[in-house]
């Protein structure tokens, strides 16, 4: 039996609620693929940070390279600044093991209400492929004259031919399986250097895909169709920035961000890929046990399928299309009365029963 050994690393507020739900989930899963989970727990968080300084220790990522994948819930709390936790735990993470695609799709379920008007399940289908260690997400810059009149702050933007190539190729490879149209989420006219590069990029990487269709749109009127036209949509490729707010823009359209799971892909696995949802760790809401489990499991099925356990993931999300599509365990962010744990137990009701009875 094949034995995937993962790391997992709650991390902040609901990160330590959905994530041993999502467990659970994934422990039923696997008898239906007959394999096996070996979890490794890191508690590497803002409350490390609090008691020793450190995010994780300074060896932190050589001690989970060799993990099959990292099952992550979310990063950041108050009492820590967000860019010291997050360039203290997540980014060296992305960056480290070149998970250079945040992968995030974005579907309307049965079940799950829009706040558009008159949309029907599945009329709305796509995937946020972001680039997830470059473009506008830095180090480098600095403030110079604090305090004085001319104070200043700078931050460097950094588009590689590489780094662009690699995430547009992966939004055509992607888009091949599906509707074959890729877009492209530029600011050529604002943005006088980089993004005029992007467009380049996509123009030359589009070359390579004769038969696909393509379009590009700026990133200020590329949020209203996600509003206006959800449904034009199959693939869209995005830089750091934009795609980060695309892939809030697009799950808060098909109803809740609690949902909205993703996966930090290293594509030629030669290091962990991260899965986590697309959520962060809602601090209004922590400690209650109110939380939405499903983008933490999605995200565990989005793992599973990534080690190449389709069957299981699958199930996954069957059942969680199910358990929406039923409406009687929801919790509060889709307009129920539900808690974390009775919805986890919904989905883990719905699997095929022998993975369920099992668990
Ligand atoms: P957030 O996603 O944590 O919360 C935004 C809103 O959505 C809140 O009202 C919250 O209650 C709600 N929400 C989020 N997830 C939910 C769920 N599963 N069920 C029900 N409601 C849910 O975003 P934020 O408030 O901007 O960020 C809070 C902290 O999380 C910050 O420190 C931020 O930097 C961090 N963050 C981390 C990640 C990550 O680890 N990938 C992602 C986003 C934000
Ligand atoms: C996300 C988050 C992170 C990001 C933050 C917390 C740094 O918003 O995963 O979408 O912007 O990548
Ligand atoms: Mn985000």
């Amino acid at each position: 039996m094949t034995t995937y050994s993962i790391a997992v690393i709650p991390g902040d507020g609901i990160g330590n609620e959905v994530v041993p739900e999502a467990q659970r989930v994934l422990e039923a899963a696997s008898r239906i693929g007959g394999f096996s989970f070996d979890w490794t727990h890191y508690d590497w968080s803002c409350e490390r940070f609090a008691k020793t300084g450190a995010m994780m220790p300074a060896d932190g990522l050589a001690q989970i390279r060799d993990k099959d994948a990292i099952f992550l819930g979310a990063v950041g709390f108050p009492g820590v600044p967000d860019h010291v936790s997050l360039w203290g735990l997540l980014i060296p993470i992305r960056r480290g093991f070149h998970q250079y695609v945040n992968l995030r799709p974005v579907k309307l379920l049965a079940g799950v209400e829009s706040p558009l008007k008159g949309r029907e399940p599945g009329s709305i289908d796509f995937y946020v492929v972001r680039e997830n260690n470059e473009g506008e997400y830095s180090s480098i810059g600095g403030r110079l004259y604090d305090g004085l009149d001319d104070e200043l702050v700078m931050q460097q933007s950094i588009f590689t031919r590489r780094g662009c190539d690699r995430v547009m190729r992966y939004a055509f490879e992607l888009a091949k399986g599906r509707k074959q149209h890729v877009t492209s989420a530029t600011k050529s006219n604002g943005i006088s250097h980089t993004m005029p590069y992007w467009d380049e990029r996509f123009a030359a990487i589009s070359k390579e895909y004769p038969g696909f269709t393509t379009d590009q749109y700026h990133i200020d009127i590329l949020t209203a169709h996600f509003v206006r036209n959800p449904d034009w949509f199959d693939v869209i490729v995005a830089s750091n920035l934009f795609g980060d707010i695309l892939s809030d823009l697009g799950p808060a359209v098909v109803g809740s961000i609690g949902i909205a799971p993703g996966g930090n892909i290293n594509p030629e696995k030669d290091y962990p890929s991260m899965f986590e949802p697309v959520h962060g760790s809602a601090p209004d809401i922590a400690g209650k046990g109110v939380a939405n489990p499903i983008g933490q499991i999605w995200s565990g099925a989005m793992m599973l399928r990534h080690l190449g356990e389709e069957a299981a993931a699958g199930a996954i999300e069957k059942a969680i299309e199910d358990v929406l599509a039923r409406r009687d365990s929801l919790t509060r962010d889709l307009g129920g009365t539900a808690g974390t744990r009775e919805l986890t137990d919904a989905i883990i009701g719905a699997l095929p029963s022998s993975a369920a009875n099992a668990a």
